[in-house]
């Protein structure tokens, strides 16, 4: 499952002390919230099921219409997967790179996105894609807007899994400040309504090592696409 192969995928999952943490929401904006920890549950069903998914759908470097190569691995699972190449992003239910349809959903990242939309404030979240980002130290997502959506009545459902990352939510201008969120494994970050197009990226990640991800951070980003 890893962009790296260092560490183990599926050993260790929460502590106890992890459960006895009480649920913490941090309120980033009208419609945005930090659920610190939500997922520390799920992690333990989680990572098998995301083993699995990049077992068919292997992270690679994707180009952006521009020319560049993004500094972070990308896959996807569920019917729509986000894609980039030289001619745009947009969202395929085909992996370009196996031909294939993406791995399907699985039920564990449907309910762990539909119960944080629903603690968020956004019930009946429907899911139907999952982008996959896995950071090595030094890969950055730059300041963008997540606009390839049909429609943006759903919200963001975001979590991150492995080393720590800052994470830059700003406002609906690229000229907008950013506040600078801290993101830990398990955290989940959630927005919608008025705040679904608030420009978000992530610093370039610094060294480290995490006990059950290794060298990396991987984020999941639940949407409902089509
Ligand atoms: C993204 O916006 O695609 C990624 C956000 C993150 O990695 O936390
Ligand atoms: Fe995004």
């Amino acid at each position: 499952m890893h962009c790296n192969d260092d560490g183990p995928a599926t050993l260790g999952l929460f502590s106890d002390s992890d459960l006895q943490q009480p649920a913490r929401v941090e309120v980033l904006g009208p419609q945005s919230r930090v659920l610190r920890g939500f997922a520390l549950p799920w992690v333990e069903a989680l990572l098998p099921q995301l083993d699995a998914v990049l077992a068919a759908a292997p992270f690679r470097q994707m180009q952006t219409p521009g020319g560049f190569t993004m500094s972070v691995g990308l896959s996807s699972c569920g019917q729509l997967g986000w894609t980039t190449d030289r001619s745009g992003y947009r969202y395929s239910p085909i992996d370009p790179q196996s031909q294939r349809p993406w791995p399907a959903l699985p039920k564990v990242f449907q309910e762990l996105a539909e119960a944080a939309a629903e603690a968020a404030g956004f019930p009946g979240f429907a899911p139907d894609s999952c982008l996959i980002n896995c950071y090595r130290p030094g890969a950055k997502m730059s300041l963008h807007q997540d606009k390839n959506e049909r429609d943006y009545s759903a919200p963001i459902v975001s979590l991150s899994l492995g080393l720590p990352a800052i994470f830059l939510f700003g406002g609906r201008q690229r000229s907008d400040k950013s506040q600078r969120v801290a993101l830990l494994h398990g955290d989940v970050v959630v927005w919608g309504g008025v705040d679904r197009l608030r420009y978000h990226g992530v610093l370039a990640l610094k060294d480290g090592h995490h006990p059950l991800l290794g060298q990396q951070r991987i984020n999941l980003t639940l949407r409902r696409a089509g």
